[in-house]
């Protein structure tokens, strides 16, 4: 670095950004939900799935693969997705611990994959998109009314 003020601003800067979390949890509106570690480390796991998903439906539809596309959404993310965590043990289950109106939403997010599926086998791309967003709208609507630390 030819300034010698560089590294100074760069590190002042550095902790600035740091810095952001810690004030952006003080004013953090969402409602926290208690659950234990290996709920959440399931939950973690699931969601990370949904976003691999989701990122191949947006690439089958790209294709133009509307079967492809379909498939990944109902196995993945549809009404066939649910309930995944039904045998492990209760400490374990992410879906025992969420407040009545978050695990309506994580329904919901099911149920707009199976309708997302139904709509993309018609083969119509512009349908297709409206209907995958009503899916990414059940995630903003979670993650903007919730955490879990
Ligand atoms: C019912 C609520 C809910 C819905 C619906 C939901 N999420 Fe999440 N998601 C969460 C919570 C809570 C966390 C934080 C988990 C934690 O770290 O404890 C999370 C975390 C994540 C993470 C970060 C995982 C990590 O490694 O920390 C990703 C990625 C994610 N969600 C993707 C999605 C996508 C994509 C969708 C929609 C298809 C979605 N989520 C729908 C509640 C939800």
């Amino acid at each position: 670095m030819k300034n010698p003020l560089a590294l100074p601003i760069f590190l002042v800067a550095l902790t600035a950004i740091w810095s952001v979390p810690v004030c952006a949890a003080d004013t953090d509106s969402r409602q926290l939900v208690e659950m234990p570690p290996e709920a959440r480390a399931a939950l973690r796991t699931e969601m990370l799935g949904f976003q691999t998903a989701l990122h191949l439906i947006i690439g089958a539809l790209a294709e133009q693969q509307f079967t492809n596309a379909a498939d990944i959404a109902e196995k993945q993310m549809g009404i066939s997705a649910m309930g995944s965590h039904r045998n492990a043990p209760q400490n374990a289950r992410p879906g025992a611990f969420m407040p009545t109106d978050m695990h309506a939403i994580a329904r919901m997010m099911h149920a707009a994959s199976s309708e997302f599926a139904k709509v993309a086998s018609s083969g119509e791309t512009t349908k297709a998109l409206a209907s995958l967003q009503a899916v990414t709208a059940t995630c903003i609507t979670c993650h903007r009314s919730y955490r879990t630390q």
